[in-house]
């Protein structure tokens, strides 16, 4: 179960510099600084969507609200039809880039989300699955440190998948790697979300991964952010610009919406 369903959430920080720290949840002489607009948002069970806008448009903000990290000031926020009000690890995964433990293994790492697997010779098996599916065989014993920064990437990848949450936030998982890595890693989540089908929130600065990952792209303005667009993406996979010319066009219109209007 993963529906996460937001309703006119709207998020404001309060600049701390001025703030009687006694009374600070009024912020009574500092600034406030709204950013999230009544924003309304339904993601659907098994859905993957794609978060992208402006940088300090309130992106990262409205993960944190999501996963129970952090407070909406005003709205609703449900999963699975239940107020959230607090993180859960039991149907939350939040990805992180360095969210490996570093004196343990990529097993171990691995092995850490599947306590509740009482067979040894099951778990196993899972955590086999999970590190041959991010293609880390070979690398089972070998600790962070000595892993590249895209296999660090992959076996944290292997990590929440194992963990097997209801719902995958992301934000900005491919951010600092090589070319290669990127696009393998996001063929690797592509394929990983059709055979599992759990309910992904990604926030990228990429309008292709938005296109060729999403089931739903959701554009948000600059700060106070609206949504600017909300649209599904039924198109199948691989995804390829050039043999896709409505597949195109919705690039071209994203290009031009985030204010780039060469290179489209
Ligand atoms: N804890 C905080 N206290 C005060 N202001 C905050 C806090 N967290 C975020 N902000 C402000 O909220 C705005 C949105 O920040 P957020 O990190 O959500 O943006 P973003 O859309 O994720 O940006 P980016 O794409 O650069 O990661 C920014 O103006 C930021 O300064
Ligand atoms: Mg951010």
């Amino acid at each position: 179960m993963g529906n996460i369903l937001v309703k006119q959430i709207s998020k404001e920080f309060c600049n701390r510099r001025h703030v009687n720290r006694d009374n600070d949840h009024l912020c009574p002489h500092g600034d406030v600084i709204p950013v999230l607009n009544k924003i309304d948002l339904e993601i659907k069970e098994g859905e993957m969507a794609c978060l992208l806008g402006p940088s300090g448009c309130g992106k990262s903000t409205l993960l944190r609200i999501i996963a129970g990290f952090d407070k909406q000031t005003s709205g609703s926020l449900t999963i699975n039809g239940k107020a959230v009000d607090g993180p859960s690890s039991n149907n939350i995964f939040v990805f992180q880039h360095s969210g490996l433990l570093p004196w343990m293994t990529v097993w171990q790492n691995v092995e850490l989300g599947l306590r509740h697997i009482k067979n040894p010779e099951g778990k196993n098996h899972v955590i086999l699955e999970y590190i041959q599916m991010v293609e880390l065989d070979g690398f089972e014993h070998h600790y962070p440190y000595q892993l590249s920064g895209g296999m660090q990437r992959r076996a944290e990848l292997a990590r929440a998948l194992a963990v097997n949450p209801d719902i995958l936030i992301m934000d900005e998982p491919f951010s600092g790697l090589d070319f290669l890595t990127h696009m393998k890693m996001r063929e690797e989540v592509v394929n990983m979300h059709q055979f599992l089908e759990k309910t992904i929130l990604m926030v990228t600065h990429d309008i292709d991964d938005a296109l060729i990952m999403g089931d739903r792209v959701v554009v948000f303005s600059n700060r106070p952010s609206e949504i600017k667009v909300n649209r599904r993406l039924d198109f199948s996979h691989p995804r390829i610009f050039e043999k896709n010319p409505e597949l195109q066009d919705i690039r071209d219109e994203l290009f031009l919406m985030l204010g780039v209007s060469y290179g489209v």
